[in-house]
């Protein structure tokens, strides 16, 4: 199967888009520190769904706009998913060995290296969007959004959490708001910063962020999902691995099939949050389908 192959043609095409933008942001793999430079681009290139710079793209879309002024923030959220991506893995963290098919960035190019990678990554993220955010008064609210989002109420926190958790049994609002901060918050970030560059209104950042919220949180229990009933070789990455390290998910919650439930609740939340913007929210609503219903 295409890596790709459950997305329909048009976020296909999209996803291209991102690619050629995210490498041209990454620096060459040949620049000192080249080790550096190299862990940073395997780390972001040749894999990936690239959920979230789509999801920046569409919310661009949802409000007219599909101009140059995506590929920066695009990019930024994907750079700043790579990071974490190479953290989680890392042996104090998650201790993965795979990851998008591939060994993990640590396993390639070391642990130092991988952290470096990492740091400099989100590095990378803040730099690119301030370099093409455009007036200050957005360029300092698209800022605020990404720190925000990958920050201590954030994904960083939420990892806090995850890590904390570990061998405990939460309730559902706990694992709930867990899984908000460490996916949910960059995912919601993605949208927010792709309705910022579209000049979007507080009305509309409103309802967007209701639809990203459901989207967050439906795109964390389908990994938990996946971590069960996926096989290594389709997504890419050590399967049954939180039962393994004995983490707190939905699955180990409620069970599969009120997982399942709750995963429908979630994107029927999405899909009304957007219903008033018509057909020109169809790529999100694909995605929100794509975020719950996704193999991998
Ligand atoms: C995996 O994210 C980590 C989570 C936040 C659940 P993705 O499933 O989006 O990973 P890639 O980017 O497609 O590899
Ligand atoms: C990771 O969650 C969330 C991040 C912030 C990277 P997981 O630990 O479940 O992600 P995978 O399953 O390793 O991709
Ligand atoms: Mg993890
Ligand atoms: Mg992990
Ligand atoms: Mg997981």
């Amino acid at each position: 199967m295409h890596p790709n192959a459950e997305l329909g043609p048009a976020l296909q095409a999209l996803v291209a888009r991102a690619e050629q933008a995210l490498d041209r942001v990454l620096p060459a793999a040949d620049r000192s520190p080249p080790e550096l430079h190299r862990a940073m681009r395997y780390a972001v290139l040749g894999g990936g769904k690239r959920l979230r710079p789509l999801l920046v793209y569409a919310a661009g879309h949802a409000l007219g706009r599909d101009g140059p002024e995506l590929d920066a923030p695009a990019c930024a959220v994907e750079l700043i998913h790579a990071y974490s991506l190479v953290h989680d893995d890392l042996p104090a963290m998650d201790d993965d060995a795979l990851r998008r098919g591939r060994p993990t960035c640590h396993i390639v190019f070391g642990e130092a290296m991988a952290i470096l990678a990492g740091d400099a990554l989100q590095a990378l993220a803040f730099e690119i969007l301030a370099e093409s955010c455009g007036d200050a008064g957005r360029c300092v609210a698209m800022l605020r959004t990404l720190g925000a989002a990958c920050g201590a109420e954030g994904m960083a926190g939420g990892q806090a959490l995850d890590l904390a958790a570990v061998g405990h049994r939460l309730t559902l609002a706990e694992l709930e708001h867990m899984h908000a901060c460490k996916t949910g918050a960059l995912i919601r970030a993605s949208v927010r910063l792709g309705a910022l560059a579209a000049g979007a209104g507080q009305a509309a950042l409103d309802m967007l962020d209701r639809y990203a919220a459901a989207v967050g949180l439906a795109f964390q229990v389908r990994d938990d999902i996946l971590d069960v009933e996926g096989e290594s070789a389709v997504i890419g990455k050590t399967a049954g691995k939180d039962a393994a390290a004995d983490k707190p998910t939905f699955p180990s919650l409620l069970g599969l099939d009120a997982s399942r439930t709750r995963l429908a609740q979630l994107v029927d939340e999405a899909r009304a949050a957007i219903a008033p913007l018509g057909a020109q929210a169809a790529s999100l609503e694909q995605l929100a389908l794509y975020a719950a219903q996704r193999q991998r």
